[in-house]
């Protein structure tokens, strides 16, 4: 293992979304789909780590872990719990939070859309009915007129692909649609909404904030797939899935027009202009194509080497991954990438401190390519509610005992805490954080008596 350098200028934070660690919102769809038994382990996000109660704590937290930035949401159905009735304690909450990360200076990115939304949201139709548009865009101008005094960055809508493939093609996610057609609609409403709402944002920024500094853009999952496939068909495959989970998504929100077969050449914005300023990119692991004759799974699936270095979930770890991602995408759209989300599942801690190495090491090679890597998102700031895994996974640089509520940083937190202070990983940070798993929980043991 070399030691190595990050450019100082790297902004390095962590990410969280609201409903997955607030607790308490009986206003969420998420609530809903909690309640009708969709989680694997019968867990809910009624109940996770009271962050909107302890998000005093928390921020003195991130600060001991000198976070530069952080990534968090805000929760459409706390401000807007019934339709056109803005809830203002909800408001002055995060208005409060908000605050005293700028006190903790540490810069905010604001998700608006980050998979939950409101049960009266989700009952119209959600973003498979038109007007679903309109009703995000009303909630945007609200947040962004109301708090654009404490936010230059904002994300409009996270992992948009996801969420699509999740709620209306896998049946995952709430509504738990399945159905080839119905992705498609949505996805096309999804990229419409971001166009809009990007419009909006820097509308309000400018014109009531004044603000000359606004940047907005889209979280999306990219995912590695390994392009080796044996067969012409394979290829084929290949290039089908990338192009309906990547390209139709990046592609739509970027460059204001959706690709066959959902919008044909309609074009939502104008020619020639962007409409993200910079590329949110949530990397995790690398797949492989596996062809089937399956037509609900687009003839083709994606998994994982199950021979491979496996997270608690099963998920592939792969950091160059991270870089053909991001080497590929650059290549594309020219514009600045926030890695906007890149964490693991492990719940000992026992790989984590290697898995934020390995991937910091590509970020540096990425910089020494001159792609140009703004920021770099560890998910997640504290263990969460994982969707449709429930609590029983834990992606945490603190941990949480969801019982007493009491949070623990875990060793891979410090080891980060350490590369932000540095910028860099030296041999020392080496040897005490990487090396032999004992020698190192023994020397952390010391260190903190
Ligand atoms: C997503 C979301 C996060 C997840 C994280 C780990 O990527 O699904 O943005 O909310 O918790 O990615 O799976």
């Amino acid at each position: 293992m070399k030691s190595f350098c990050l450019p100082q200028d790297l902004i390095l934070g962590s990410a969280t979304s609201g409903c997955q660690i607030e607790s308490g919102d009986k206003n969420s769809n998420w609530y809903n789909w909690c309640l009708q038994g969709h989680t694997k382990d019968q867990s809910s996000c009624i109940s996770t780590c009271n962050h909107y109660q302890y998000f005093e704590e928390d921020i003195r937290l991130m600060q001991i872990l000198n976070q530069e930035s952080y990534r968090m949401s805000i929760e459409w159905s706390r401000i807007e719990p019934k339709q056109g009735e803005y809830c203002i304690e909800a408001l002055n909450h995060y208005r409060k939070e908000l605050c005293l990360l700028k006190k903790a200076r540490i810069r905010p990115v604001v998700t608006l859309h980050h998979f939950a939304h409101p049960i009266w949201f989700e009952e119209k139709g959600g973003f498979y009915q038109k007007e679903g548009i309109k009703y995000f865009l009303k909630y945007v101008e609200y947040i962004v007129k109301e708090l654009g005094d404490l936010v230059t960055d904002w994300i409009t809508i996270n992992e948009p692909n996801v969420y699509a493939v999740g709620g209306y093609y896998a049946g995952r996610f709430p509504p738990g649609d399945k159905s080839f057609l119905r992705f498609f609609r949505v996805s096309k409403n999804l990229v419409k909404a971001h166009i809009l709402a990007y419009n909006k944002i820097h509308t309000i920024m400018s014109r009531k904030h004044l603000s000359s500094e606004t940047k907005v853009g889209v979280a999306y999952h990219i995912a590695y797939i390994d392009p080796h496939t044996q067969s012409l068909y394979g290829r084929f495959i290949y290039r089908l899935i990338q192009y309906v989970f990547h390209d139709l998504f990046i592609q739509g929100t970027i460059n204001g027009n959706f690709l066959f077969p959902s919008g044909g050449s309609q074009r939502y914005g104008q020619k020639g202009k962007k409409y993200c300023d910079f590329i949110g990119i949530n990397y995790y692991a690398r797949h492989f194509v596996k062809v089937s004759w399956n037509p609900r799974q687009f003839f083709g699936s994606i998994e994982f080497d199950e021979n491979g270095h496996l997270n608690d979930l099963g998920w592939e770890i792969y950091p160059q991954g991270l870089f053909h991602v991001c080497k590929r995408i650059y290549a594309k759209y020219k514009l600045p990438i926030f890695i906007t989300e890149n964490g693991t599942c492990d719940e000992k801690d026992a790989f984590r401190a290697k898995f934020i190495y390995d991937h910091l090491y590509q970020v540096k090679r990425l910089r020494d390519e001159q792609v140009p890597i703004e920021r770099y998102y560890y998910w997640s700031t504290m263990d969460n509610f994982e969707w449709e895994e429930g609590l029983k996974v834990r992606f945490g640089l603190i941990h949480v005992d969801y019982e007493t509520q009491k949070r623990t940083i875990r060793d891979s937190a410090y080891f980060y805490r350490e590369i932000i202070k540095n910028k860099a990983v030296t041999e020392n940070m080496i040897e005490r954080y990487l090396t032999t798993e004992e020698r190192c929980l023994e020397r952390l043991r010391k260190q903190s008596s």
